[in-house]
């Protein structure tokens, strides 16, 4: 079976890839040629997924699954939310949303956060979401080196080290995107 999974991001696919029974050959968007970043328009993370995993399908005909993803902080009402690419700005540079949400939360007491995964499928004519979450907390300062985006500032609840100081099967096992992809392929072995 041929699924494209709708990102550019070579770190998420192979954290998805892991995780998919050897049947599932996994595609990403270079191997079907679209090379352009899907446009991400919905004020929602489930509604992006939707967006990505729609686009593929119409434009390439694929069966297709798209992920997005956001961490909510609590100390600042659910942001960055579905905001988390561009907090700091179009550049989308992690660096920079790690600085800025540092700074956002200095001296504030209630450092906690969850990541969330929506992840779209549209097989055949079916069309299906799940979602994972992973609760944890903000740190102070950044620690690893492993991982991207927001991991090296995001300490998973009832650990002592971040998602950047884990390694990659670690992160899959109690991690929003690990959880959102055992659902979706306890869907697709489903007898
Ligand atoms: P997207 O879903 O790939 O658009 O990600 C939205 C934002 O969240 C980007 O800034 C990513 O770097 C960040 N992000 C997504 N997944 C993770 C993760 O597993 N760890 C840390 N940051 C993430």
């Amino acid at each position: 079976m041929k699924l494209v999974f709708a990102t550019h991001n070579q770190n998420k696919f192979k954290e998805v890839q892991l995780l998919l029974p050897s049947h599932i050959e996994l595609l990403n968007l270079n191997d079907i040629g679209c090379t352009k970043d899907i446009p991400e328009t919905a004020d929602t993370i489930e509604g992006n997924a939707v967006l990505k995993a729609e686009y593929v399908k119409n434009h390439f005909g694929y069966d297709c699954f798209a992920d997005d993803t956001g961490l909510e902080v609590t100390a600042l009402n659910g942001d960055p939310g579905v905001y988390s690419a561009r907090y700091a700005g179009e550049e989308k540079s992690a660096a920079a949303n790690i600085q800025k949400l540092l700074t956002e939360l200095e001296g504030k007491e209630n450092r906690h956060a969850r990541f969330k995964t929506a992840i779209a499928l549209t097989v055949g004519l079916e069309s299906v979401m799940f979602i994972g979450l992973c609760d944890g907390a903000i740190t102070t300062t950044e620690r690893g080196e492993k991982g991207f985006g927001y991991d090296p500032v995001f300490l998973p609840e009832g650990k002592t080290e971040t998602f950047a100081e884990m390694s990659l099967t670690e992160k899959s096992d109690i991690g929003h995107r690990g959880k959102a992809m055992r659902q979706l392929i306890a869907y697709l072995t489903k007898g």
